[in-house]
């Protein structure tokens, strides 16, 4: 018999339907609760709100399990590509060797982009943030693909819009990035896989041939896998919302982007090497940080520890740490800043205060190390993490569109000034 939660208000009693998912996670639904009793439920921040139903991603923030669809993190960072998360995330299973390779081909054939895009990066000034050139850049595209509006285009053809996001984001991002550093942009190269050809146009000089580096490819392909998707967080709430008005993928994706760019989500990982740097600037004092963290009246917080979900270890901060560690070793790169990384993590691992707080190093916490160490600067950290969480974004705009969920729109509880006689004042 179906389990009934009761809730009990100014006696009146209802008895409200609880769901129970595959992984044993119980919801109360609510969906009826208003119009039963007038009643609504108030959850700033939606800590304890489940906004959906989803069968993409499972992660258990007390056991530091993390799944996409049905697959650990653990074994798609060690076993799989990029592309093929890509794959299983949108279309909600693995490839066969097949389907991969048609899927990548696909790929390859949408690399390119309007020779305008360049007349509108041009109209960027060389120091803007590349996430704000980047949101842009992915809104514009619905109007060089005006269909891709048509909220009730038929699936082959949202696919199409699905393979354009995947193909172009690499050449936007990498464009964005020579942009920035005044140097000529790089086409894509189609011999190469999806990763070295974005590494390529990334890092190609254009006085030099580009050293393809397996090592630097096989790390981004990991990094990526590793962002690529995290259940209903902060920027997936908004791709959702966004879509559940009917607008495009390409505005609902922007969407995420600008939600992504914030420092208590996506702009972490920027935000830790800029603490990172500040505490080595002030002599590495790593336990005078650590006191000013713990001070309620400083407003110094450590960066990159702590999750709102994650209760115990972020199990992608352990593999990026353990990645960390190989990628800088095989460069031969001695970095400063990841010996004070792991010297403040074993500080904080042992102190108190962190463990009652259960504040663990995140996922952000080692990524920017990383990527400072393939040569991306730290603005271009969010847009990689942008870059790995796209095709979540796009499996759960599929899917909220596939289950045709309701339009998005909370209630509030108004607590303003009551009503009012509006009194003319002489306008004369
Ligand atoms: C993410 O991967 O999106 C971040 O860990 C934030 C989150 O899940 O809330």
């Amino acid at each position: 018999m179906a389990k009934k939660a009761y809730l009990e208000y100014d006696g009146k009693k209802i008895a409200l339907p609880v769901i129970i998912g595959t992984e044993n996670e119980v919801a109360i639904d609510i969906s009826k609760l208003r119009s039963e009793t007038g009643l609504i439920t108030l959850d700033k921040g939606f800590k304890n709100t489940g906004s959906t139903t989803s069968e993409i991603t499972y992660l258990d923030g007390e056991k530091g399990i993390l799944r996409h669809r049905g697959y650990s993190i653990e074994d798609l960072a060690s076993k799989s590509t990029f592309t093929e998360v890509c794959y299983l995330l949108i279309y909600g299973n693995l490839p066969t060797s097949n389907q991969l390779l048609k899927f990548e081909i696909k790929l390859k054939s949408h690399t390119l982009v309007h020779e305008d895009f360049k007349i509108i990066l041009d109209g960027f000034p060389s120091n803007a943030h590349p996430m704000g050139i980047l949101s842009s850049l992915i809104t514009s595209l619905t109007a060089f693909y005006p269909k891709s509006i048509d909220p009730n285009r038929s699936g082959d053809k949202v696919d199409l819009s699905i393979i354009r996001m995947l193909s172009k984001f690499p050449t936007f991002v990498a464009w964005s990035y020579k942009k920035r550093i005044g140097h000529p942009i790089v086409y894509p190269d189609n011999n190469l896989d999806y990763c070295s050809n974005f590494l390529k146009m990334m890092f190609k000089m254009p006085t030099e041939n580009y050293d393809y580096n397996p090592l630097i490819s096989d790390v981004l392909n990991k990094l990526l896998i590793l962002h690529a998707d995290h259940e209903q967080n902060c920027s997936t709430s908004t791709v959702r919302i966004v879509g559940s008005s009917l607008s495009s993928i390409y505005a609902s994706i922007s969407g995420g982007m600008n939600a992504l760019w914030g420092p208590l989500h996506g702009g972490a990982n920027q935000a830790v090497i800029e603490m990172l740097e500040k505490i080595k600037k002030d002599g590495s004092n790593i336990n005078k940080y650590i006191k000013k963290a713990k001070d309620k009246n400083d407003p110094f917080r450590l960066m990159g520890f702590g999750h709102r979900v994650y209760r115990n270890f972020d199990p992608r901060a352990k593999i990026i740490k353990e990645a960390a560690d190989n990628v800088l070793d095989k460069l031969g790169i001695n970095d400063p800043i990841l010996d004070l990384a792991k010297a403040l993590e074993k500080i904080a691992l042992k102190d108190q205060y962190f463990i009652d707080k259960k504040l663990y190093p995140n996922v952000d916490f080692y990524s920017g190390i990383i990527y400072r160490a393939l040569g991306f600067p730290p603005e271009m950290f969010t847009v990689m993490f942008a870059f790995g969480r796209l095709p979540g974004w796009i499996a759960q705009w599929k899917e909220m569109r596939k289950n045709n969920e309701p339009l998005g729109r909370p209630r509030q509880i108004y607590t303003g000034k009551k009503s009012l006689k509006y009194v003319e004042i002489d306008k004369r």
